[in-house]
């Protein structure tokens, strides 16, 4: 707790740092947390950097998901990644900076996951010497051509402390310098603080299990599309290394309409902005007039998350290169093919409910049909749907 929140028997006034999509998700754990336990002791603000702008990249999450109006909103939109990153830097620390001379500065920020916006906002708290908590820490691909391994593996190192949601990340962090007591020894902060690494189960357990009942009465999706249940594909593609690189998005897609056209089955595919605009760059004529006359092809808008949670829970196999989405095809029980070289998520793998297929034509369609009719165990690998109460907990014993 800063000095002035002392003096002024202040609540501790928490910036909670959302830009792309997930993140929205995510917060609403968040924000429900502190508004169902926390109210009288923590103060959040939210700060939306405007990574992801799109009505139904953003604003629909806040809507759907009950989570307050941002107080600030960055609007950085598109840009290349330094440039991104650079004005989301510049902003947070902006906002940061205005509170502090205002003399209600903040006492921490919270960022989430792996994208250009957590890493900025990361940068800018810890050159101001204020508490960077990071939750979906200790996650690792150890593929450096990922953005995203670049952005969480530097978020981590500037953190005061590391919400892991699984017993892998927790030891990623230990191979990093963490030790069995969670401290790393050799760092300190200028609070005299040392990073501390916290397995606190993820946020978006405790979310799933909130929305699922509600998205079952709020959305009629799989009526909509005229869908049975566990009779259709869920399909997401949007990692840049699948998107921007022809023969793969050529292989992916291969794959999803044959899949679709020799299995019989329905294949719903969300499609990120990203891949929109890639589509008709990447893929050959003949694949597109292939997708746009196959019937079993169902693309849609990108999915609310109460549309992607009924899709996930109803489909019979997901096929993703989305973390987020593996993670959720777990929670609901249905099987994922990872059109990705490696996953962060590897307890999934292990357990049997994933095959990591990358975008080779060959391994997708095995991979689909060993786990199309297969019985799949699904163990509970993420915490006990209490992560969030866990994690403002641990904030407040530290920052009091
Ligand atoms: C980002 C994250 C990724 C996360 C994903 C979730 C980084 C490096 N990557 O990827 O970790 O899994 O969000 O969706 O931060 N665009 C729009 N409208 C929008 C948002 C994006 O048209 O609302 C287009 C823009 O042309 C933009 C492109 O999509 O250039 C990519 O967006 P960007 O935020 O750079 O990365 P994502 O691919 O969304």
């Amino acid at each position: 707790m800063t000095l002035q929140t002392l003096i002024n028997n202040q609540m501790i006034k928490l910036l909670n740092i959302i830009g792309a999509r997930p993140q929205i998700i995510k917060a609403a754990a968040i924000s429900r947390a502190v508004k169902n336990h926390f109210s009288g002791q923590i103060q959040e603000y939210i700060l939306h950097t405007g990574q992801h702008y799109d009505q139904n990249m953003s604003a629909v999450f806040f809507d759907e998901l009950g989570i307050p109006e941002p107080h600030y909103n960055l609007q950085v939109g598109s840009g290349t990644h330094a440039t991104q990153t650079a004005r989301i830097t510049e902003g947070v620390e902006q906002v940061l900076l205005q509170a502090a001379s205002e003399g209600q500065p903040f006492d921490g920020v919270i960022v989430y996951g792996d994208t250009n916006s957590t890493l900025a906002a990361a940068i800018a708290a810890a050159k101001i010497h204020i508490p960077v908590f990071h939750i979906e820490a200790g996650l690792r691909s150890f593929n450096m051509s990922m953005p995203e391994e670049v952005n969480r593996i530097v978020c981590d190192q500037l953190s005061s402390i590391l919400f892991t949601p699984t017993e892998t990340g927790l030891q990623n962090l230990q191979a990093e310098g963490f030790a069995e007591d969670g401290i790393k020894q050799r760092v300190r902060f200028a609070n005299g603080h040392r990073p501390r690494v916290i397995l606190s189960g993820d946020v978006m357990y405790d979310n799933s299990l909130y929305f699922s009942q509600i998205a079952d009465q709020k959305s009629d999706i799989i009526e909509r599309l005229n869908l049975q249940p566990r009779g259709f594909v869920l399909a997401t593609i949007h990692r840049p290394a699948n998107t921007d690189n022809a023969d793969n998005l050529q292989s992916i897609f291969a794959a999803l309409l044959d899949i679709a056209e020799q299995e019989q089955i329905d294949i719903v595919l969300p499609l990120h902005p990203r891949t929109r605009k890639m589509l008709p760059e990447q893929l050959s004529q003949a694949l597109l007039e292939r997708i746009d006359s196959t019937s079993r092809f169902k693309i849609i808008e990108p999915a609310s998350f109460f549309e992607i949670i009924r899709l996930e829970k109803n489909a019979r196999v997901v096929m993703t290169d989305s973390g987020g989405v593996q993670k959720e095809a777990f929670f609901f029980e249905t099987p994922c093919v990872i059109l990705r070289p490696e996953t962060e998520w590897v307890e999934i793998v292990e357990a049997g409910a994933g095959v990591i297929a990358d975008a080779d034509y060959q391994r997708i369609l095995a991979a689909y049909r060993a786990l199309a009719g297969k019985h799949v165990d699904f163990p509970p690998l993420f915490g006990d749907a209490h992560a969030s109460e866990k994690i403002l907990q641990e904030i407040l014993d530290y920052l009091g």
